[in-house]
């Protein structure tokens, strides 16, 4: 399909740290000219877990409210009215499932289903609703919903009243920050690798219409085409998230992270405190992104997969063109600890390793220079 660029593609708020303009002549669009559908947001994921007990428990640590169980499944839910956002089945093993996507409108399920060749089917879970599964270019399940059951707001937890710049409206009073999981708002973004990038690229801006706000290269393969992309939902005029969905050249293929938002930087620090206190790992933070600006702090869940609480990210609306620049592991924080080996998933296991040798003979996007390009992105 087309990806030539939509009329509409002018700003460019790209200057700055790590950043360069923005493509350079016949480089990808990051859009599609006439995609599918446009899909209105992340619904939720879904994973499966060897013990629901201790996925709630960690669960509620992190900062979710719990919206339903049953003997086989968790639904868990942020305080923003919506749907469960995250789906955890008992399985034998902890694994990501895939993610599920809210349509905009009803009739843009039959759209997808006609086209696809799939059909429309109710949804017998306790989310309701209706759904369409396909499979995208890397194997990945991907659910697009719609008529989901809307659960109504929980309490928020509030921003605190802060004494910044020339502002100082908090007088006769303390600042106490209470040390409790920081309370979830609402599911961000999901991160996934794919050995077939380009491809799986595509399918993602035809099919579901998301729009890319960052592009990363490899520095010194520019000329190959981009190696990770930050996917927005296409809303027109109205900004959302800098990426619902982010996606990364890489020998394996599935889940990296997702992440979650919550009220501002003392809920996440605090929150994080909670998290180290019961014994849990952080992976990475605190600290501020710089595709996204969002401020961060990843942790690992008792099964060892990531998740990020994360606040203050970039909203855009459809006005605004790609950002290219160079992979780097320096690239990823405007500020905050060196990214760490755990986050960047370079600890050399025999896995890891076999998963690199696999991928070097499959038909896909992974070629020696590309591992080697990787590699040094990691170290640099
Ligand atoms: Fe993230």
């Amino acid at each position: 399909m087309d990806h030539t660029p939509s009329p509409t593609a002018t700003n460019d708020v790209h200057q700055g740290l790590h950043s360069e303009r923005g493509a350079l002549r016949g480089e990808h669009h990051g859009r599609s000219r006439d995609p599918l559908i446009k899909v209105a947001d992340l619904a939720w994921l879904e994973f499966e877990k060897p013990d629901l007990d201790r996925a709630e428990a960690f669960a509620r640590d992190f900062g979710f409210a719990v919206a339903a169980r049953t003997p086989d499944t968790l639904y868990l839910r942020a305080t923003f009215p919506g749907s469960a956002c995250v789906v955890i089945r008992a399985g034998r093993a902890s694994r990501f499932v895939g993610p599920a996507f809210r349509a905009a409108e009803a009739r843009d399920l039959d759209r997808l289903a006609s086209a696809t060749g799939r059909s429309v089917r109710e949804l017998r879970d306790l989310t309701g609703g209706r759904v369409v599964d396909l499979l995208d270019p890397s194997g990945i399940p991907v659910r697009v919903v719609h008529g989901l059951e809307q659960l109504p707001a929980l309490p928020e937890q509030r921003p605190l009243i802060l004494n910044f710049g020339t502002a100082q409206p908090r007088t006769d009073t303390t600042q106490r920050p209470p040390r409790e999981p920081a309370r979830v708002q609402r599911l961000g973004h999901v991160v996934l690798s794919t050995p077939v990038f380009v491809r799986a690229l595509d399918w993602y801006l035809d099919t579901l219409g998301l729009i890319v706000s960052d592009f990363l290269f490899l520095d010194g393969q520019r000329d190959r085409g981009p190696t990770m992309a930050f996917l927005r939902c296409d809303q027109g005029s109205v900004a959302v998230d800098h990426h619902t969905l982010a996606m990364h050249l890489g020998p394996g293929t599935g889940y990296v992270h997702s992440a979650y938002q919550v009220t501002d930087l003392d809920a996440l620090a605090a929150g994080g405190e909670y998290l180290a206190e019961r014994g849990y790992r952080r992976s990475w933070g605190i600290g501020r992104h710089i595709q996204g600006s969002q401020l961060f702090d990843y942790w690992r869940d008792p099964d060892r997969l990531m998740v990020e609480h994360f606040a203050d990210g970039d909203l855009f609306s459809c006005d605004v063109e790609p950002g290219w620049a160079a992979m780097s592991a320096s690239g990823l924080a405007q500020w905050g600890p060196p990214a760490t080996r755990d986050f960047l998933g370079s600890n050399p296991t025999p896995a890891l390793l076999r998963e690199a040798l696999s991928a070097l003979r499959a038909d896909n996007e992974i070629d020696p220079a590309r591992l080697l390009g990787l590699m040094k992105a990691m170290n640099s």
